[in-house]
């Protein structure tokens, strides 16, 4: 461990301008300093240097804090290897704190390990290049397959002589231990005899992020039916399957540019996409995606593009892997190559430019392409057709943001031909179920949970994610609330019984209303209520002018009857919103703070594009507090951010 004498060193040492200076190419502005974001492609400068304050703040990524996180995010470093960076830097020598045995012990075992992987991936890649065997079988192949020297060298290519041995007693040689070899997954124990995993086979290393070797994946060169394809390293204390994306180390600077990660199947599909200069490219091994692979991508970029192989079949086997991309909040597209084509064979048969093209114009919305493609299947047969419904509702409730999801609704529900209604109503049926089973919880904090996400059953949504339209659809929505259940008694946070209206306006005092009818509406709901009247339905129906009546004709209408009527029908419980009130009221207020802040973080954005030197800090610390704003309601709402 790193004593905390040695991280306050380096903390004192340290002068964000002379570390980001490494990296990018800083030009004075007043007292702050500005640059051409590192982490997206802009084209004018929002990337903000503020030595007084020791931080950085890059709007266009939204990243930002001291020179740690700096060079963290710029090289996607870990915590202690940042440290260890900047001590280098500075010169500071490290002081460890004692460890114990254990830990000692176990630190050298994992750089043994290590050592030793690495020492493979070089045998290999040496043999390739230097051995007889190697150059006419191994190399011979590579090439034939079409593969460059440096796209070899790229991916540390190798190749395993066909004897059983031969690494095993080279590693011996070389005074490796035994127990060491073999937990490196390099050789197999017989009957007290060892042999080597990888023989007579082409070798991919697979590395971590920081571009060590971890593991290797070694394909067959014979048509040997009886031999498995491919052979790949076990599970050891370095390599767990589920947390590595094949490829990320080639790929993470290139996945940082474009801002976007394409996703595909194996080893040859990175490699070839890689060589026609497609280098935002990853592959899960073959297996289906996990939790933590979600994300790893999610350090370097927000979207992801899946590349579906040509067939049918396949496409539909992996189609239920990419939820975990939803679930992690995501925005993923897919790319379907023609029939019997993966990437690997595509990238080759097109060429660089046309394939090049072909991935960026083909992307189309995962959900879309989703439920286009299972519509094909269904033929109008009106049971297939259940299914389907069921299957993409499964999809869109996987995605974290309530708006996301309300566009996905409209959306699949022209697509499908079939009403928002049905596709609100199964959708909410999801959200129970799983909120059920989040069995961990309190009781309470599961209700709230439930009011935050279903949505209200309307006929209309949001048109688009601009947030000028989600404003809107919140504040009708509040006003929905209002004049419908005004009149409910809750109880208020000292447990005494108040109305609602009064609730909601004690509780959102200060907000005023961005769209000019709603607002008209909300103010006369406060004046009245000052006078101690609760203004209903009723009540702007008799006093409203001809534009507040059309607005409350259209919210008045009773839109969960239609829950009553599946829930008597298919015994699916679909709460009353009643039975949530305070809830609904509570978390409706909180949405619309949350928009109107992203609103204003917004416009404060927009100044800084011609802001003069002097204000800059100001505009800075005030985008900085509404930051912390959203990011504690969007914590109370479960929100995921969107940019
Ligand atoms: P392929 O079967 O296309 O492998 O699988 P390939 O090496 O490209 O073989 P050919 O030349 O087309 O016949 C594509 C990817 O799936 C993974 C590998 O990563 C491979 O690159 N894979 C395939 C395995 O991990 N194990 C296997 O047994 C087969
Ligand atoms: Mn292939």
């Amino acid at each position: 461990m790193i004593s905390p004498a040695t991280i306050d060193e380096i903390k004192n040492r340290m002068d964000i301008v002379d570390v980001v200076g490494d990296f990018v190419n800083l030009k004075k502005s007043g007292s702050s300093y500005k640059a051409l974001s590192p982490f997206t492609s802009e084209k004018t400068p929002s990337f903000y240097v503020v030595p007084s304050k020791g931080i950085f703040k890059c709007f266009s990524s939204g990243k930002g804090g001291d020179a740690i996180t700096f060079v963290m995010e710029i090289d996607g470093l870990s915590y202690l290897e940042a440290i260890k960076y900047l001590a280098g830097k500075y010169g500071i020598e490290i002081e460890e704190e004692e460890q114990t045995d254990e830990a000692l012990e176990a630190q050298n075992r994992r750089e043994s390990l290590y050592i030793i992987l690495n020492f493979a991936s070089e045998f290999f890649q040496d043999l390739l290049f230097n051995h007889q065997e190697g150059k006419s079988i191994g190399y011979t192949y590579f090439v034939e397959r079409g593969f460059s020297d440096d796209t070899i060298k790229a991916f540390h290519l190798g190749y395993s002589l066909n004897v059983w041995d031969h690494f095993y007693q080279k590693a011996r040689e070389k005074g490796f231990q035994e127990e060491l070899i073999e937990e490196a997954g390099l050789i197999i124990r017989k009957e007290e005899r060892f042999y080597d995993r990888f023989r007579g086979r082409v070798i991919f290393p697979i590395h971590n992020i920081t571009g060590k070797v971890i593991a290797f994946g070694a394909r067959i060169l014979t048509s040997d039916k009886k031999q498995p394809k491919y052979i790949n390293s076990p599970e050891t204390e370095l390599y767990q399957k589920s947390k590595v994306l094949y490829g990320l180390f080639q790929a993470k600077q290139a996945i940082r540019q474009a801002d976007n990660c394409f996703l595909v199947e194996g080893y040859t599909d990175v490699i070839s996409m890689h060589q026609v200069g497609v280098q935002n490219v990853v592959s899960s091994s073959g297996t289906a995606l996990t939790e933590e692979q979600v994300k790893l991508i999610k350090r370097y970029t927000q979207n992801v593009t899946v590349l579906f192989d040509g067939d049918a079949a396949g496409i539909r086997a992996s189609l239920r892997g990419i939820d975990m991309l939803l679930e992690g909040g995501l925005n993923v597209k897919a790319v379907t190559l023609p029939d019997g084509e993966d990437p690997d064979s595509y990238s080759k048969s097109l060429g660089t430019t046309a394939f090049q093209h072909f991935v960026e114009e083909q992307g189309q919305d995962f959900i879309r392409f989703k439920a286009a493609m299972l519509m094909d299947d269904t033929q109008h047969d009106p049971v297939k057709k259940a299914g389907v419904i069921k299957e993409i509702v499964n999809s869109i409730v996987k995605i974290g943001d309530p708006v996301k999801r309300a566009v996905y609704i409209k959306e699949c529900s022209d697509l499908l031909e079939i009403s928002e209604t049905v596709l609100i109503v199964e959708q909410n049926k999801l959200l129970l179920e799983r909120n059920k089973d989040k069995k961990t919880q309190p009781k309470q904090v599961q209700s709230q949970d439930v009011a935050t996400e279903l949505l209200p059953i309307e006929d209309e949504q949001v048109e688009s994610l601009d947030i000028g339209n989600i404003i809107a659809v919140q504040e009708k929505e509040s006003i929905r609330v209002l004049i419908n259940y005004g009149k409910e008694s809750i109880q208020n946070h000292e447990f005494n019984d108040e109305y609602l209206v009064n609730y909601f306006l004690n509780e959102a005092e200060e907000i005023q209303f961005t769209h000019s009818v709603y607002n008209k509406i909300l103010e006369i709901i406060k004046s009245k209520a000052r006078e101690g009247i609760i203004v209903d339905a009723k009540y702007l129906l008799d006093h409203g002018d001809q534009e507040v009546k059309d607005v409350v004709v259209e919210l008045s209408a009773n839109k969960y009857e239609i829950s009553e009527f599946w829930q008597s029908k298919y015994k699916i419980h679909v709460p009353h919103e009643t039975e949530h009130l305070k809830d609904v009221t509570y978390t409706n207020i909180l949405r619309l703070k949350f928009r109107i802040i992203q609103y204003m973080i917004e416009q404060e954005n927009e100044k800084l594009k011609n802001i003069s030197d002097q204000d800059i800090d100001d505009v800075l610390d005030e985008i900085n507090d509404l930051k912390k704003m959203e990011m504690q309601i969007a914590e109370i709402l479960g929100n995921v951010i969107v940019k």
